[in-house]
């Protein structure tokens, strides 16, 4: 029966849930917990039945309409042009619809074309601290953390400086409602103004090619097959929003794990090749994504004695299995060596992160970078007084302020 005895909402509980967490592990690792509307959603916190079920596509998909019987499906309404946008990407499909969507993003996607950008993410770095170098304190978030990934991944995808701030806005009130207060009215008049936007982009770029990831994804094809326009403005809508929902918190929660863990930033100036393990561990201790997004359960499946049944829903919490410590030693110890460090904070199986070397590469650069500059960075508030960001997704904090010489 889903009981809710734990307050997985709560600002207390968001500003450390590790030790529910720990013991959810423990006493309760399938726990049912009941939605406003009734429906179930299962809690899975243990490594290995996270692993388990992000690999099982037969048991569990992302397209709610696959885990509804065909008559529910034939009698649900059409979808809005809003919900297609939001819905009809990768992240919210199944096979062969996902695979189709995936094969023709990896086309564009190119570890080639990330590599690339490693001299770029360095200039705005430095740029974005030089902006902050006159005032004696800074707040990470604001003025590091988020501006870096969303330069990054416009400047990726081909969007010019000035039209940046107005794109990403548009497609944060589509994809994020909850992070604006807008009403539908206004959220119709983004998605509007995102897709105008977009077509004309396409337009241009099928006309005159330049060397962006718009570009890359308007000529991607796979076996005489390409991305129509809704397709288009739904991918690039998803990589604008998780290429800036997700850094912001690997740049925020590491720069805090290392102020609160000076040890390890010693460790780390002594040797700075440790940044890409001491990034591995970021993405372990503190990761940004703290449960994956929802899964349905597709075909009824018993794990560790509980029955999940067709339509139930199934959250896997990352944040916990990358903390079990039947799977790492010293699980709450932030160590930036840490050998065989297989976390799972990018998730598992077809859905695994597409942006994963992105998000590495911005992090190895974005670290060094602002504690080389600032040796004498620290925190301007007590840890226990930073507030944390609201809601079951993400692990990010609204502030980071820090001052520094
Ligand atoms: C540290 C930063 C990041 C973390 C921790 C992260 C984490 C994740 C996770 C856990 C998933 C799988 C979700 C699930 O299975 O429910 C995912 C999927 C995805 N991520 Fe990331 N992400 C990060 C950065 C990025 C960036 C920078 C981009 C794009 C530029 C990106 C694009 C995507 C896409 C497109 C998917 C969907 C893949 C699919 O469904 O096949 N992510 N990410």
């Amino acid at each position: 029966m889903p009981d809710n005895k734990y307050d997985l909402f709560s600002p207390t509980f968001k500003a450390n849930p590790f030790p529910i967490y720990a013991h959810m592990r423990i006493e309760d690792p399938i726990h049912a917990h009941s939605a406003p509307n009734g429906a179930t959603i299962w809690y899975i916190t243990r490594y290995a039945d996270v692993v388990n079920v992000l690999k099982d596509d037969e048991h569990f998909c992302k397209n709610p309409a696959n885990a509804r019987g065909i008559d529910a499906q034939q009698h649900h309404k059409q979808p809005s042009a809003m919900q297609r946008l939001i819905n009809e990407n990768m992240l919210f499909s199944d096979p062969p619809h996902h695979t189709r969507l995936r094969a023709l993003v990896n086309q564009a996607f190119t570890p080639r074309r990330i590599a690339k950008l490693d001299e770029r993410i360095q200039v705005i770095c430095n740029q974005l601290i030089d902006a902050a170098v006159l005032h004696k304190q800074m707040d990470v978030i604001a003025a590091y953390a988020l501006p870096l990934p969303v330069m990054v991944i416009c400047e990726l995808l081909g969007i010019p400086a000035a039209d940046q701030a107005e794109v990403s806005d548009w497609s944060q009130a589509i994809i994020a409602p909850g992070s604006k207060n807008l009403t539908y009215r206004q959220r119709k008049h983004n998605l509007r103004a995102f897709t105008d936007y977009l077509q004309t982009m396409f337009a241009a770029r099928r006309i005159q090619p330049e060397d962006d990831l718009v570009t890359a994804l308007v000529q991607a094809e796979e076996a005489d097959d390409r991305l129509n326009e809704a397709e288009l403005s739904s991918m690039v809508a998803l990589l604008l929003v998780t290429g800036h929902e997700t850094t912001v918190n690997l740049i925020g929660n590491g720069v805090l794990a290392f102020l609160q863990n000076p040890d390890q930033l010693a460790i780390v100036r002594d040797n700075p090749d440790l940044w890409a393990t001491a990034v591995e561990e970021m993405l372990r201790f503190d990761g940004p994504v703290e449960t994956s997004t929802t899964r349905w359960v597709r075909k009824n499946i018993q794990i560790e004695g509980h029955i999940l049944k067709r339509g139930d829903i199934v959250r896997v919490v990352l944040s916990s299995a990358n903390r079990d410590e039947s799977q790492f030693s010293c699980p709450t110890k932030f160590d930036i060596q840490r050998e065989d460090n297989k976390h799972l904070a990018f998730g598992l199986g077809i859905h695994y992160c597409l942006g994963a070397p992105l998000a590495r590469l911005e992090g190895r650069i974005a670290l060094p970078a602002l504690f080389n500059r600032f040796p004498n960075l620290q925190l301007a508030e007590p840890a226990s007084r930073l507030n944390w960001r609201s809601g079951v997704l993400f692990r990010g904090l609204k502030q980071l302020p820090v001052s520094f010489k």
